[in-house]
């Protein structure tokens, strides 16, 4: 049975991207694997400085997983500062890790130049994520394309350490979801709640029926056969089996095709799609309690496991002499 870990950013507001590009095949792991799963408040604050929205980003974050099916008897799931060895181990880390290494970093170039302030947290983030990873033993790391790097990174620092102190650590896998890097917002750009072109999940019903109406489409007539590449037949697409697939394409491929039709349908499919979920979200939300308790318990269980990994590099680097 593998391990597989994952971080999730308390982003605010879930949209259709996250969901099929990772949660949904993370939610499914939980089923064949030992899942991990924890919220990265730490990572967070390199970029929110704001309490009462650190956390509630992050209690939502928590209800938007259980939500949509993350089961806590069959994973273990918690805050990540609940688990503060995470931090001892990043500066274990930090001592094995080259500066040209960190430098190399696309993401803190990225924020860098999107007008984020550069503090030191932002510029170590890659550091924190690798302490996230190794302190549980995670073989495999279902992220998004854009922690490409980050993986990379992660498996060099394992890797110098194994070698510097003995073979400790587990050298995760990243696992990316080819498809998923596919899903395009309402624009046609990659679907991104910074770029304003997002679908939510849990939004109120009429925004996202607006959402959808405003999906970039062509102008081709009426009576004439429709591109494919546009955002709306992939969107689609990922709510549809093999058989309404096919019929989706037959209606592309041929005349009489309207948009507008196309939109309110697929505005209701969403909403259909994500009823159940939307149910449980509303039950989580009058008991909170449930996601507090959950979370309490994972911290728990995770942190034995912390304990382990950072008592066997504390001690391998000379640091636990006098215990
Ligand atoms: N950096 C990741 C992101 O932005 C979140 C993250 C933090 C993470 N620690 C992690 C992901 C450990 C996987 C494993 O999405």
């Amino acid at each position: 049975m593998k391990r597989v870990l994952s971080g999730i950013q308390p982003s605010g507001q879930l949209h259709i991207g996250n969901y099929f590009g990772m949660m949904s095949r993370m939610i499914q792991y939980q089923e064949q694997n030992e899942l991990y799963c924890f919220i990265v408040d730490y990572h967070a604050l390199t970029t929110i400085n704001d309490r009462k929205r650190l956390e509630s980003n992050t209690l939502n974050a928590a209800m938007d997983f259980l939500a949509l099916g993350l089961d806590p008897k069959k994973s273990i799931f918690w805050i990540q500062s609940d688990v503060p060895q995470v931090t001892e181990l990043t500066w274990l880390l930090s001592t094995v890790t080259g500066m040209g290494l960190l430098e190399r970093a696309t993401s803190y170039k990225d924020k860098t130049a999107r007008g984020i302030s550069p503090n030191v947290g932002l510029f170590s983030y890659p550091i924190l994520m690798a302490a996230d990873i190794l302190c549980f033993g995670g073989d495999i790391v279902p992220v998004g394309k854009d922690q490409k790097q980050h993986l990379e990174m992660t498996r060099d620092i394992a890797q110098r350490f194994n070698l510097i102190y003995g073979d400790l650590f587990v050298v995760p896998k990243a696992d990316i979801n080819k498809s998923a890097q596919l899903i395009p917002g309402i624009d046609g750009q990659k679907m991104s709640k910074s770029y304003g072109n997002d679908i939510p999940i849990f939004a109120d019903k009429k925004i996202i029926r607006k959402k959808v109406m405003s999906i970039t489409t062509d102008s081709t007539p009426i009576d004439e056969p429709k591109d494919k590449r546009t955002p709306i037949y992939q969107i689609y697409s990922l709510f549809l089996d093999k058989k309404e697939q096919k019929e989706l394409e037959s209606r592309f491929d041929n005349p009489g095709l309207r948009y507008g039709d196309l939109k309110k349908e697929l505005a209701d499919k969403i909403i259909e799609f994500f009823q159940p979920y939307r149910e449980k979200r509303k039950y989580l939300e009058n008991h909170k309690d449930y996601a507090l308790t959950t979370l309490k318990e994972g911290a728990q269980k995770a942190s034995l496991q912390a304990d382990k990994y950072l008592n066997k590099a504390r001690t391998a680097m000379g640091l636990n002499y006098a215990k």
